[in-house]
């Protein structure tokens, strides 16, 4: 017998179908509730509110479970490449090897970018943030494929689009760093893999390629594996939502960046950073920040903890743990801001504030300290999780035109005036 979810609204009860995920998730089925009663449901913040049914990301918070697609994020850490995740996130299974040696030549034929972009670098202050140039420049791709504007493009004309963005953002992100430091730009090379070419063009110089160390290597593509996807959440639900007014794909992805940007989301990695420098700065006592945080009069935050969903502990900062000691090890690296995180994420864990409420470092907290240590500079630690987040976005994208998912649109709850009568400023 299938269940049934019933509300009693004053007399009236009424009956709502319960739907059931493959994990056995349960959802009370509301889409009729506003016909039926002239009742709408409210949850700011969208805290238990499912915007859409997904088969991309399974992500149990409180036994601490990542799937992409069903395989468990473990594995695909250990062992997958960032592209062979892609196309699994976007075409749902995972590809076969020639088909994965296809997919990776379309992107690597497509990571030049138009020499007309690098004009926009011009116009930006020197100071300008890279999240700020980067939803800039991908918003502007549009511009240069208009093609990609049709939303009823076929399958064909939308795989180029897709392959057009995952090709050329590595590109973009590396000339964002390169315009910032006013040094020339490096282009791809053609017979190199995605990170290695990612980082050469990042870290390397015209004419002066840079080797890595395989450590390194790993930990981008642990990272960007890590951040490939992760369900419904600000700026992934902002990639739909724009997506659902027909939206292209670029317009789409470079709203996501802006949803991306803020401190209490993807900015948490930079502003993770800028935290513990301030505790160096300030003589270095962590137990001074600890009881800031815990101060309801005070604003102050411990940024990289905590997490809307995962109340147990974020499998992917487990994983990225070890990364990070890892190639602090190998990099021998010996940075007394490090010291401060170490002191920090001890101090917090056996704080009885954040035990109750839950609060473990999550993945920005981690992330944050592997970038410093490769040297990124803190402003660009927002644009790699965009670079790792790029396949998860367009993957949520296709998958609600392929569903045919109608435009976002929520209802609200109006507490404002009700009628006022106009007196015009002269009668006033
Ligand atoms: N430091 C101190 N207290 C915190 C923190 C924190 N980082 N996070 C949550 N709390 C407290 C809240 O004050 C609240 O306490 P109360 O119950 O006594 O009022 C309780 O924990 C619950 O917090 P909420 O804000 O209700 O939790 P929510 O799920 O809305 O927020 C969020 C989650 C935004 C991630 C929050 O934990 C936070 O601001 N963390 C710091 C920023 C951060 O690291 N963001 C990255 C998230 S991961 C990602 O986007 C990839």
């Amino acid at each position: 017998m299938s269940e049934k979810a019933y509300i009693k609204l004053n007399n009236t009860e009424l009956e709502l179908p319960i739907l059931t995920g493959t994990e056995n998730e349960k959802a009370i089925d509301i889409t009729k509730l506003r016909d039926q009663s002239g009742y709408i449901t409210l949850d700011a913040g969208f805290k238990n509110t499912g915007a859409t049914k997904s088969a991309i990301t399974f992500l149990d918070g409180e036994r601490g479970i990542l799937k992409y697609r069903g395989y468990n994020i473990e594995d695909l850490a250990e062992r997958s490449t960032f592209l062979e995740v892609a196309y699994l996130l976007i075409y749902g299974d995972l590809p076969s090897k020639d088909r994965l040696e296809e997919f990776r030549t379309d992107i690597k034929s497509k990571m030049m970018v138009h020499e007309d972009m690098k004009m926009f670098f011009a116009g930006f202050p020197s100071k300008s943030h890279p999240m700020g140039q980067l939803s800039c420049l991908v918003g502007a791709l549009s511009a240069f494929y208009p093609e990609s504007l049709n939303p009823n493009m076929s399958e064909e004309e939308e795989y180029k689009t897709i392959i057009n963005l995952i090709g050329k953002m590595p590109t973009i992100v590396s000339w964002i760093q390169k315009k910032s430091l006013g040094h020339p730009v490096v282009y791809p090379k053609k017979d190199w893999g995605y990170i290695d070419n990612f980082m050469n063009m990042i870290f390397g110089e015209v004419n002066c390629d840079k080797v890595f160390d395989d450590a390194v290597l790993d930990a981008m593509r642990v990272l960007l594996i890590l951040h490939a996807d992760h369900e419904q959440n600000c700026s992934t639900s902002t990639v739909r939502i724009v997506g659902s007014s027909n939206a292209n794909l670029y317009a789409s992805v470079s709203a996501g960046i802006n949803a991306l940007w803020g401190p209490l989301h993807g900015g948490a990695n930079q502003a993770v950073i800028e935290m513990l420098e301030d505790i160096k700065n300030d003589g270095g006592d962590v137990n001074k920040y600890i009881t800031k945080a815990k101060d309801k009069n005070d604003p102050f935050r411990l940024m990289g903890f905590g997490h809307r969903v995962y109340k147990n502990f974020d499998p992917r900062a487990r994983i990225i743990k070890k990364a990070c000691d890892d190639v602090l090890e190998k990099l021998g690296v010996n940075d007394p801001v490090l010291d401060i995180a170490k002191q920090l994420e001890q101090a917090a864990l056996s704080d009885q504030y954040f035990i109750d409420r839950k609060l473990y470092p999550n993945v920005d907290f981690y992330s944050g300290i592997i970038y410093r240590a490769l040297g990124f500079k803190s402003d660009m630690f927002t644009v790699l999780f965009a670079l790792g987040r790029l396949p998860g976005w367009i993957a949520q994208w296709k998958e609600m035109r392929d569903n045919k998912e109608p435009i976002g649109r929520p209802r609200q709850l109006y507490i404002g005036e009700t009628e006022r009568e106009y007196v015009p400023l002269d009668k006033r």
